[in-house]
């Protein structure tokens, strides 16, 4: 009998601390008005100094374990999606591993920036798939308001922080049909750090460890790449767009995730848009998004639900599963 890996359980966590527009218009040069028409969004949350990527992740992880009925004894693989790790190494996956008192299981992170949950989640598909897992939490966790530059009215509107995670099991039944990841690492400078452990100097420091992005050439290729993979999507199902319950798009920008719904003919009502009160979480945006609709009542068992993410690298994917 074929197994699939369905998820059982989500769960999300925020840092409490928020950042609304106006709390940036006393910061840079910007305006309310500005980001909300151009992004979509009017707040985001902030970690604490002392609050860590392993910390919004263990909260996201024990939610998502709660909401499956699973305990730390259940888990056979933790992956973590992530770009900004506590530590050099251990992985982050490690420390949240240890913070669950789960000790021999595979626990590795994933660095495909806003991609990275999409790539997580299909990494943790094949291990169901092959038998070499029955219980993964997959995790998305990001604290980008580290590596963001709080001068830079250009990035710094536009992140946020917060983890979200699932709990994914092995199955009799559909699950994840299918996964479609890609990278284009020739976009390199759209959007990238430039500071990094083995470039000359070493450990980042100064503006060497901040996010840097063109955006309206990043805005232009996300919208046609987005809408590509949604095609591709589909022809790899047989399904027609009518077909799609639900769109869990990655939360860069309002008007990006609207071309989505446009190419997917699909109303507004049909998309989990979170980026409204997260901004961008990178890893954590599409994790933290599902978890909002499957709370709130709006997505439900049986239902079909297409999960996509672009972010640095370039890097795209996209996930079409049965709830
Ligand atoms: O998650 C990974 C993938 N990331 C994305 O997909 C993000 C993609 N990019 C975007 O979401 C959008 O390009 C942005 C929101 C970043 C920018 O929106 P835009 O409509 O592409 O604006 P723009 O970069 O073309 O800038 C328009 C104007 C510029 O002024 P001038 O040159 O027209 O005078 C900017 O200097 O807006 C100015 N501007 C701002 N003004 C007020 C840029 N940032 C701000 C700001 N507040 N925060």
């Amino acid at each position: 009998m074929t197994t699939f890996a369905r998820i059982s359980g989500t769960g999300g966590y925020l840092p409490a601390k928020e950042l609304t527009n106006s709390d940036l218009e006393r910061m840079v040069d910007t305006s309310d008005e500005w980001i909300r028409e151009r992004t979509g969004i009017k707040s985001r949350r902030v970690a604490d100094d002392n609050e860590t990527t392993c910390d919004l992740a263990e909260g996201a992880a024990r939610r998502a374990l709660e909401a499956a009925g699973r305990t730390t004894d259940d888990v056979d693989l933790i992956i973590v999606a992530t770009t900004t790790p506590d530590r050099i190494f251990p992985s982050t996956a490690c420390l949240l591993q240890q913070r669950l008192d789960i000790h021999g299981c595979p626990a590795f992170d994933i660095q495909a920036v806003c991609t990275g949950f999409v790539y997580a989640l299909d990494v943790a598909d094949k291990f169901i798939r092959t038998g070499a897992a029955r219980c993964a939490l997959v995790v998305g966790a990001e604290t980008m308001s580290r590596i963001i530059d709080w001068n830079d009215r250009a990035t710094c509107v536009l992140f946020g922080d917060g983890a979200g995670a699932v709990v994914l099991e092995a199955s009799d039944e559909p699950g994840i049909l299918s996964s479609h990841l890609h990278a284009d690492g020739s976009y390199e400078k759209l959007l990238y750090v430039p500071g990094g452990v083995s470039t000359s100097g070493g450990c980042p420091t100064g503006d060497d460890a901040y996010v840097k992005m063109r955006g309206n050439e990043t805005f232009r290729v996300a919208v046609n790449t987005l809408g590509r993979i949604v095609d591709e999507t589909l022809a790899a199902n047989g399904l027609d767009k009518s077909d799609i319950d639900w769109l869990v798009p990655h939360q860069a920008n309002i008007r990006i995730i609207q071309a989505t719904a446009r190419k997917l003919s699909m109303p507004m009502e049909r998309v989990v848009v979170t980026v409204d009160t997260h901004g961008n979480t990178s890893a954590a945006s599409v994790p933290l998004a599902l978890d909002v609709a499957v709370r709130d009542g709006r997505i439900k068992r049986g239902e079909t639900v297409l999960l996509e993410a672009f972010g640095g690298g370039f890097t795209w994917g996209s996930v079409l599963l049965k709830y």
